[in-house]
């Protein structure tokens, strides 16, 4: 059988035969090269190139029935990814202009509780259909062959030779013909795109309103109290104790970015405390309260050393001195405890004299208070 196999790789057919492997055995200038065809130059570049085809499967017949089915799937495929990428602008560009505004918050409104599901569930489905369909192209549309090639010393002869291979290669995808899948194509790729740039909108333009991280409950006239709902008085711990405490605001007991820690400190801590610069009025008599969340990585620092004075953190080892306004003394955190503000009301039970001064939990978190 006379074979006429141009494709990438081929070694020409029986019309023009050549060794399997060895270099060019003809003087190929460039002049001579520049005036080949693609087809001739593939085909050339295949023979010199010491390529054995192992394997070919020239794909379905261009125009068959087939064929139709395969660019149908591929083109559907993308057409999804770009419907997908599509909603994702939607909701993300949409919300606060006819799509509700978009705000975090710890109890937030459905629309706040769907926002960023309902961004990464389009995101993926965009993605997922952009596989789909790549997977679908490269199986069923592509011409398939196993080849095995030796490696080569970049010489001009190669250049141009593997230049055209390459041109024969996307020929070979039948992109050129097959224009639903090209439209498709150009689709997918400008609305995925976008949906990949568009978060970058966010660093511009902050969905947070009114700093949430930077907020807690607490305020003045709160008051301080146990989770059992329970208030307390300067005479209701012991000295070296600690009370974890909330404030007496609904489900103020599972607010976790406010959770404190009222500390009665030791007659003789009460001698060396050095409050933090403009702090010294936030204790009231030997109590002193701090932020329970560590300003490491936000884990609960509930481990109180009364002999030393130290707070500790168990995720990572911080420890904060009591007496010297929560500084961090050793371990990852870098920044003091927020100190709460305290008196008593005119019932004598510990109550917030503001909210913190300075936004609980880890340093990354936005510090700014707006
Ligand atoms: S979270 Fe506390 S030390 Fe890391």
């Amino acid at each position: 059988m006379t074979t006429h196999d141009t494709r990438p790789g081929s070694t020409g057919g029986e019309d023009t035969p050549g060794p399997l492997y060895g270099g060019p055995d003809e003087d190929y200038t460039p002049e001579r090269l520049a005036g080949m065809s693609r087809e001739d130059l593939d085909r050339l570049g295949a023979r010199y190139d010491g390529v054995e085809i192992l394997h070919v499967d020239p794909g379905p017949e261009p125009g068959s029935r087939l064929e139709k089915r395969a660019v149908r799937q591929v083109g559907l495929a993308f057409t999804l990814a770009g419907v997908f990428a599509f909603l994702f602008l939607v909701v993300y560009a949409g919300s606060g202009w006819f799509l509700p505004e978009w705000n975090w918050a710890e109890e937030g409104t459905t629309w706040s509780a769907l926002f960023t599901p309902l961004l990464g569930l389009f995101m993926g489905l965009s993605l997922t259909m952009v596989g789909v369909g790549l997977v679908l192209f490269t199986k069923k549309l592509l011409p398939h062959e196993t080849a095995v090639q030796d490696k080569h010393d970049g010489s001009h002869f190669d250049r141009v030779t593997t230049g055209a291979t390459l041109v024969g290669g996307l020929h070979s995808t039948g992109l050129a013909r097959r224009k639903l899948i090209t439209r498709s194509l150009g689709f997918m790729g400008a609305a995925v795109g976008v949906m990949l740039l568009a978060p970058l909108g966010g660093l511009i333009k902050n969905p947070n309103t009114g700093n949430p991280l930077g907020r807690t409950s607490w305020a003045e006239g709160v008051r301080l109290l146990r989770d059992d709902g329970s208030p307390i008085r300067p005479g209701d711990q012991e000295p070296g104790s600690l009370e974890t405490v909330f404030p007496e605001v609904p489900g103020g007991n599972l607010q976790s970015d406010a959770a404190t820690m009222l500390i009665r400190l030791r007659p003789e801590q009460v001698l060396q405390d050095e409050p933090r610069e403009g702090q010294a009025d936030f204790s009231y008599g030997d109590y002193v309260a701090y932020s329970k969340i560590c300003t490491h990585a936000g884990c609960p620092v509930s481990l109180y050393e009364q002999e030393t004075g130290r707070i500790l953190c168990p995720c990572h080892q911080s420890q904060f001195a009591v007496t010297q306004g929560a500084k961090p003394i050793f371990g990852p955190a870098t920044r003091s405890l927020p100190q709460l503000p305290i008196t008593v009301d005119d019932e004598g039970y510990f109550v917030a004299r503001s909210d913190y001064i300075e936004a609980v939990g880890p340093t990354y978190w936005n510090r700014e208070r707006i």
